[in-house]
């Protein structure tokens, strides 16, 4: 039988099984039964391949804040589409894009695009190192910065570790890279003094996501760290890959009025197109200058699909309509509702559990505990929030079912929120999770 023949034969859930590993192309973890083939979006809803609607909570991992297939994003992709997709050089858009993002970033004096989030921090992290001459970064326990050594180098650790010392959670780094991460506890100011006071030498950058997984920051934390880079001249990055553009306009700058060296941006901006931009200070960005090749500490930066005039043209159109006059205003008023219903939920059902998130972004924890850092997340109860989840997607919610944030966009209203929290609760009851 010919490959075409067996592709029409087969289900597609096992093609799709066979097709990739665990029947996924990353983290999404479904149990085979409920591996979901997705056919198309629009605004906040998904239907897969069975015909089957679901509520979107997940956004293409929070990538498409503006709705699925935005008509304005829409129409300036596919006008820029028919003018070239790429020239792996600067363009027009990519050009217009980059001052738009200077304009609004404070940490940006210069730009460059890559194509993901995971390539913008680790340019970060690189030129942090060169600019400093020392090789240590600090990382917050738990943190993703994509799928580099320093994204996944204590992402899931077991927790037993004592600060600083990093574990490796993904098989394939080296131990090398393990050692030249050192982990603190997000919020703990203290901690992390200490850290830095003892290594500060050796030190090259702290790497914060400023809203960190979906945990907000404590009063003062980011200040805090902010002087303590200041007087151990440690590079600050800021991983804004999630809060840029989301928390509000001028991202998590704007918001928690801190400003790092060098910030990384990527998913929301890029209006569910692929990008990545990295950007800080001129004396900092100024290491990827090619001419300092064999000559002065230089960084290579380079992604054959960054600063693509399509995610360039389609991020325009993002930001015009995040730009849009009361946007963050509702994107915060729905994650407030959405929050609320879900705590409220579980107080009816008598589940013991909390809900954290700030704007338009939410996570429900099985544990009446304070959640600040990861342990504090991990103290939770995880199989029956993965329960839930499932339960959650077999009552048309689309989520990802890895226990991570739901992300809301601009096309969701109160009347999706409802849906959710009678998926809610419709789960927690027929399971008897109290
Ligand atoms: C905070 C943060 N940084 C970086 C990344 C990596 O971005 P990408 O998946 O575009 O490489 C992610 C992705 O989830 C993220 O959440």
């Amino acid at each position: 039988m010919n490959t075409i023949a067996s592709m029409f034969l087969r289900d597609e859930r096992e093609r799709c099984l066979s097709a990739f590993p665990a029947g996924s192309n990353g983290e999404f973890d479904f149990p085979p039964e409920l591996t979901t083939i997705i056919e198309r979006g629009e605004g906040a809803k998904v239907w897969d391949t069975d015909g089957v609607e679901r509520y979107d909570f997940s956004m293409g991992w929070g990538s498409v804040l503006v709705g699925h297939a935005n008509d304005r994003v829409v129409q300036a992709a596919m006008a820029q589409a028919k003018l070239g997709s790429n020239f792996a050089c600067v363009n027009r858009r990519s050009l217009e894009l980059a001052e738009r993002i200077i304009e609004i970033s404070p940490a940006c004096d210069q730009v460059r695009f890559s194509a993901s989030g995971t390539e913008a921090t680790q340019y970060c992290g690189r030129i942090a190192r060169a600019a400093t001459g020392r090789e240590k970064i600090i990382k917050f326990e738990g943190a993703y910065h994509g799928a580099n050594d320093l994204g996944v180098t204590s992402l899931f650790p077991t927790g037993h570790c004592q600060f600083p010392t990093s574990e490796r959670s993904c098989h394939g780094t080296t131990q090398e890279a393990a050692e030249q991460i050192l982990i603190a506890p997000f919020n703990d100011l203290e901690t992390t003094a200490s850290i830095v006071h003892a290594q500060g030498e050796e030190i090259a950058a702290m790497i914060v996501e400023p809203f960190h997984r979906c945990i907000a920051p404590k009063e003062g934390f980011l200040q805090g760290l902010r002087q303590l880079c200041d007087q151990h001249g440690v590079v600050l990055i800021f991983d804004e890959v999630v809060t840029g553009f989301r928390l509000a306009y001028g991202g998590a700058q704007q918001y928690y009025g801190v400003i790092p060296d060098l910030v990384a941006y990527g998913k929301a901006l890029g209006g569910g197109f692929p990008i990545g931009v990295f950007g800080g200070k001129r004396d900092l960005m100024q290491m990827v200058e090619e001419h300092r090749l064999n000559h002065e500490p230089y960084v290579w930066t380079a992604s054959t699909l960054g600063g693509n005039p399509v995610s360039c043209a389609a991020a325009w159109a993002a930001l015009d309509h995040l730009e849009q006059p009361g946007t963050y205003t509702a994107l915060h008023s729905l994650g407030a509702y959405l929050r609320t219903g879900i705590k409220d939920v579980m107080q009816e059902t008598g589940v013991s559990g909390q809900v954290i998130g700030d704007g338009p972004l939410a996570q429900f924890i099985f544990s009446p505990d304070p959640v600040v850092d990861y342990r504090s997340t991990r103290s939770g109860d995880r199989a029956k929030a993965r329960r839930v989840q499932l339960g959650m997607i077999q009552r048309g919610i689309f989520l990802n079912p890895m226990g991570t944030k739901l992300y809301l966009s601009t096309a969701h209203t109160q009347e999706h929120c409802d849906a959710f929290h009678d998926a809610f609760r419709s789960t927690l009851l027929h399971d008897r999770f109290n």
